[in-house]
């Protein structure tokens, strides 16, 4: 048996980078990177921290309604000129935003349906905390921004959802561990409230399919369509979880407000140093556990770059899903020439959303091939691989063979952009409907939906094993134990044992930013690059 050093360089920006990396791919500027342009620069008056302490890594507050407008709905209202408020209202054709108030907060969220009065179609959360409800940071200002072009292409309906907040506040300060594995209730958070209401408006309309939601996000807005998915699990089909799954107490890797080791009001009063000052020892798991589900398993594609700070996250939360019977895909990317990798979605994400859930039936082998042909043509003709896919997927598709409109794209056509690290994914139900156990399984601790949980599950969670040997537990560490020979990719790793350039910060270890950088809002952060050298021991 032989241990490999390998280094991996991450920018760890804090919650924050969150935002930035979504931002990160093609969309970039346009997209996103203005997303929470509104948001205020800190601390403005009342709504602040009391003490001022800048340690409030997400909690720049985003641009308040002043004067408060005239009308304040109490459930979602769609919006006008009495009732925008701090809202910014789409006007465009098929684009509608509501607003609602609630707990004394302006809310809003904006749908986009491609067709709307003809047909109902499923529905596609967007989660975008740090868009501060702009319009641009739900990248659906604009008939061409990723998700709205998508929405048209494949035929669903996209809702994009937000908060004045810059971060999510997730449920029961944060606690979640076996006696409450789910916290899905109004008690537990403003924004399960939000979600509700949300729910309520779908289920009332005859535009929206309420029973065919799927939920997306990248980083901590992963985190939340995981937390909406499993709390509104009757309405909810899948998950799409970029750049994040799950974290677990005492495990690496730690998120970067530091969740599962601390509550949320432990880390906002102490910020990194809430571990030592004041760790949660209730905590277990972050952000929902997956209960086991008797009616239905929940499909989680779950993307992750080997290089992304957050990688392993994805693997605990992929080990859940299978304890529990449910239909986890895990799509595992490498940096490869021209794609950096690191904390980000992968290139022609809603593609690769749209393929991996099966939101559509599946293109045809025939497609597939006359897909090829178009790319390969493309790139003969001097495009690179990204800008000839974008144009076959979006422009030409309709001309190709055997290319229904609106298919969902298979592996081998996404593969085309880029590869996965066939070793570290899990692509069997790639695209297809849910597949899992309807019987409980025998780890299972929990049932979906039930109050009454198995306070004595003796069991310890899957992996809990690997804490004992590891002070600073690898990442990944157990998918790398079940495949003996190393990944592809592992030479390139290995090449790497050479320090890379940013080696004096190697003592630093994987956790999170300092809270200077944390601080402030997340915009002023994200320029600041803490680089961090991660250790990870390949065993073979
Ligand atoms: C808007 O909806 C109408 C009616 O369903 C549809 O015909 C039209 O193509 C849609 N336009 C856009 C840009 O979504
Ligand atoms: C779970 O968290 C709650 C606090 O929300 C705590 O009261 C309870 O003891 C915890 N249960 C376990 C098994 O840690």
């Amino acid at each position: 048996m032989k241990t490999y050093l390998v280094f991996v360089t991450c920018c760890v920006i804090g919650f924050s980078t969150f935002a930035h990396a979504d931002v990160c791919s093609s969309e970039c500027e346009d997209e996103f990177i203005y997303g929470a342009a509104n948001c205020a620069e800190e601390g403005s008056d009342e709504d602040e921290n009391e003490e001022g302490d800048d340690d409030e890594a997400g909690s720049a507050a985003c641009a308040a309604a002043d004067p408060p407008p005239d009308e304040q709905p109490s459930v979602p209202t769609e919006c006008t000129m009495a009732n925008a408020g701090r809202c910014e209202c789409s006007s465009e054709t098929n684009f509608t935003t509501y607003t609602w108030w609630l707990q004394g907060q302006q809310r809003c969220f904006t749908t986009y349906h491609p067709n709307i009065g003809a047909q109902i179609l499923p529905v596609l959360f967007l989660m975008q905390c740090y868009a501060c409800d702009t319009l641009s940071g739900l990248g659906m200002n604009r008939l061409n921004a990723a998700p709205v072009e998508a929405a048209r292409r494949y035929g669903f309906a996209a809702v994009g959802l937000s908060t004045q907040d810059s971060d999510w506040t997730f449920a029961n300060d944060g606690v979640v561990n076996r006696s409450i594995p789910q916290a899905c209730g109004d008690e537990y958070s403003k924004d399960y409230v939000y979600l509700r209401h949300i729910m309520e408006f779908l289920e009332a309309s005859t535009d929206f399919d309420h029973t065919q939601i799927y939920t997306s996000g990248f980083s901590q807005n992963s985190m939340f369509a995981a937390y909406a998915a499993f709390c509104f699990e009757s309405n909810v089909v899948g998950i799409w979880q970029a750049g994040s799954g799950m974290v677990v107490r005492g495990k690496e890797p730690n998120s970067p407000q530091l969740e599962a080791e601390c509550s949320s009001s432990s880390h906002k009063a102490h910020g990194t140093d809430c571990r030592d000052i004041q760790p949660c020892t209730a905590c277990e798991y972050w952000p929902i556990y997956p209960c086991h589900s008797t009616t239905k398993p929940m499909i989680d594609c779950l993307m992750m770059y080997t290089n992304d700070f957050l990688s392993g996250t994805d693997d605990h939360m992929y080990d859940y899903l299978i304890t529990e019977g449910h239909d986890a895909r895990l799509l595992k990317f490498e940096p490869a020439e021209n794609i950096a990798g690191g904390h980000s979605a992968p290139q022609q994400q809603y593609d690769w959303l749209v393929g991996c859930l099966g939101i559509t039936a599946a293109c045809t082998q025939e497609c597939e091939t006359s897909f090829g042909d178009c790319v390969t043509r493309k790139q003969a003709s001097g495009l690179d691989v990204q800008r000839a896919f974008s144009q076959c997927i979006q422009t030409d598709f309709s001309t190709l063979t055997g290319c229904e409109s609106g298919c969902s794209p298979t592996l081998p056509m996404l593969e085309i952009s880029e590869v996965l690290v066939a070793s570290m994914s899990h692509t069997e139900n790639f695209g297809g409907s849910a597949e899992g156990s309807e019987a409980q399984p025998d780890g299972s601790i929990c049932i979906v939906g039930s109050t009454q949980y198995d306070d004595q599950a003796a069991s310890p969670p899957p992996g809990a094993e690997n804490d004992v040997e590891a002070t600073s537990p690898p990442p990944g560490a157990e998918n790398d134990v079940e495949a003996p020979s190393p990944p592809p990719g592992a030479d390139n790793d290995a090449e790497a044992t050479s320090p890379p350039p940013n080696a004096e910060n190697e003592e630093q270890d994987i956790s999170p930013p300092s809270d200077s950088i944390a601080s402030t809002n997340g915009f002023l952060a994200v320029s600041t690059i803490i680089p961090i050298m991660a250790v990870v021991w390949l065993i073979r």
